[in-house]
């Protein structure tokens, strides 16, 4: 028996070292003191060292089995990161054993170090950045699949804000570089957690890295607040939400001093037939158009068409064809299977329409497409020339409040956007406005950088083989552009 005072003086490094007291050098030992206490881990210390074990005092990258109480393997995790970050250890930490103390007592009673169990080992919280392999993303938001529901919505949404801002100043390329930011982040399979996760993805520059990283690590972006505050930014986002209202005018009216749409009636500014619908149903317009709303205007759309030609195919598109909950407008694709026979349709639908009491407000737009004119010589564009009409429909809505006054009419305005296309096109227009916009804008940023190919809603054209390439479907039309199919609801880019 060793009395006490040589005990002190035989100090515990001097005991790890001791390579014949140390019978089982295989197993580097490294208790963590947090939570446990600095006298119990110092006892176990002794204790273990008694036995033969190789206890370490500090940690380093010999460490084999890590031991600790009441913590949970995700704090040992960081707690390890942390000693990683200070330079002293470069442990690898998929060779270490992140144990519990049950580990070390049953060894300590048994006398060796028991194999590991299931039971002994601290759960961690899968972590992305580490258990997910490394996100390969494509670049193109067209070479990704982008489900509507993601998982940056705290993100994104604040870079939306931005790239909003940016179109409100005219200033395209920057809001196209948020936008596309954006869309990376809601491709990604889960919660961003730390900037370090994003260094591999593309399109993020460096203002949206930055704007995110302060998000990540405050909660809110300065500059994404001060903008949403803003009187510029609230004016410019009320003045273009009125229906027929553009940039340009809404950023003359804010240099006038206008601010609502109140102030164009009060001031007596001159409207267009489309702005004046747009004060007067302001507040409808602005109220998301539900789904349920959106297949009650499909019915009677449906109706209207089969009324006046039989064989018409009619097809929602936009955000409702992506899968979108509401909208701010309902668009619909009309066609009929007979190359020509859709040509004077869209006079006969409005005028049904208008018959029933159903328009609000329209105002059509003859189709100008021409191949010959418009086509291989003209930049890809997302101004399409079908024949369209831009409506505001009355919907009569069901009374279900049982106790309401009969008589109190109710009814809303809604946006809805007819298209008509010749069969030839169908495939390219239905393509084209099923949207996204940003889905849309980096098809044809594709088709033109990596195929040497112009895409429309009309046509896609080949330039390097100088034809037309025709398709019947939508999938025909990314197999000619060389991209794996991406459904409707995967477009929400
Ligand atoms: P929308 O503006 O209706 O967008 O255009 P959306 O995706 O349906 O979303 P909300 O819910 O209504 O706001 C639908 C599609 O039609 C195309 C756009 O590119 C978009 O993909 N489009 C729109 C055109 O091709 N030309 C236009 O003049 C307008
Ligand atoms: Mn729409």
């Amino acid at each position: 028996m060793v009395p006490l005072k040589r005990r002190k003086v035989t100090t515990e490094q001097t005991a790890t070292h001791d390579s014949k007291a140390c019978k089982f050098p295989e197993t580097v030992i490294f208790i963590v003191e947090r939570k446990m206490g600095a006298s119990r881990k110092s006892f176990l210390t002794r204790l273990g060292r008694s036995k033969g074990f190789l206890i370490e005092e500090s940690f380093s990258s010999s460490i084999t089995h890590v031991v600790s109480e009441n913590n949970t393997g995700d704090e040992v995790h960081i707690w390890i990161k942390k000693q990683q970050k200070e330079g002293k250890a470069s442990t690898n930490l998929n060779s270490v054993n992140l144990l519990d103390i049950s580990w070390l007592t049953e060894s300590l009673a048994s006398g060796n170090p028991v194999p590991v169990q299931d039971r002994h080992k601290l759960k961690t919280d899968p972590k992305p950045s580490e258990v997910t392999p490394v996100i390969r993303m494509k670049s193109y938001a067209c070479q990704r699949r982008t489900p509507l529901k993601h998982h940056n919505s705290f993100l994104t949404e604040a870079l939306e804000i931005l790239a909003e801002n940016a179109e409100f100043s005219e200033n395209e390329g920057r809001s196209v570089a948020f936008r596309r930011s954006a869309s990376v982040l809601k491709a990604l399979p889960h919660a961003v957690r730390t900037i370090d996760e994003l260094k591999d993805l593309p399109c993020l520059g460096e203002h949206s890295l930055s704007v995110i990283k302060e998000i990540l690590e405050d909660g809110t972006s300065r500059e994404v607040e001060s903008t949403r505050q803003s009187e510029q930014f609230q004016a410019m986002k009320a003045l273009t939400g009125v229906f027929g209202v553009g940039v340009k005018t809404a950023d003359r009216w804010v240099r006038e001093g206008l601010r609502s749409p109140l102030d164009l009636v009060d001031t007596g500014q001159k409207l267009n037939h489309a702005q004046q619908a747009g004060v007067q149903y302001y507040k409808d317009l602005n109220t998301p158009v539900t789904r349920k709303e959106a297949m009650v205007i499909s019915v009677i759309v449906e109706k209207a068409v089969k009324a006046l030609l039989p064989e018409a195919i009619i097809t929602l598109t936009g955000g409702f064809r992506r899968g979108k909950e509401v909208g701010h407008d309902v668009d619909f694709l009309i066609t009929h299977p007979e190359e020509g026979a859709e040509e004077k349709l869209m006079p006969k639908i409005v005028n049904w329409l208008e018959d029933q009491g159903l328009l609000l407000y329209q105002k059509t737009t003859r189709n100008s497409y021409l191949e010959s004119k418009d086509g291989p010589a003209r930049p890809p564009s997302n101004m399409d020339r079908f024949e369209r009409c831009f409506s505001i429909f009355k919907l009569e809505q069901s009374k279900i409040d049982s106790n309401a006054h009969a008589e109190a009419s109710s009814w809303r305005a809604i946006r809805v956007d007819l298209v008509v296309s010749p069969y030839s096109q169908f495939a390219f227009a239905t393509l084209g406005w099923t949207g996204s916009k940003l889905f849309e804008r980096e098809l044809r940023r594709w088709a033109g950088q990596e195929k040497g190919m112009s895409l429309s809603s009309h046509a896609l054209y080949d330039s390097k083989k100088k034809c037309y390439l025709q398709a019947s479907s939508e999938e025909e039309i990314f197999t000619h552009l060389g991209l794996e199919y991406i459904p409707p609801s995967e477009r929400n880019a």
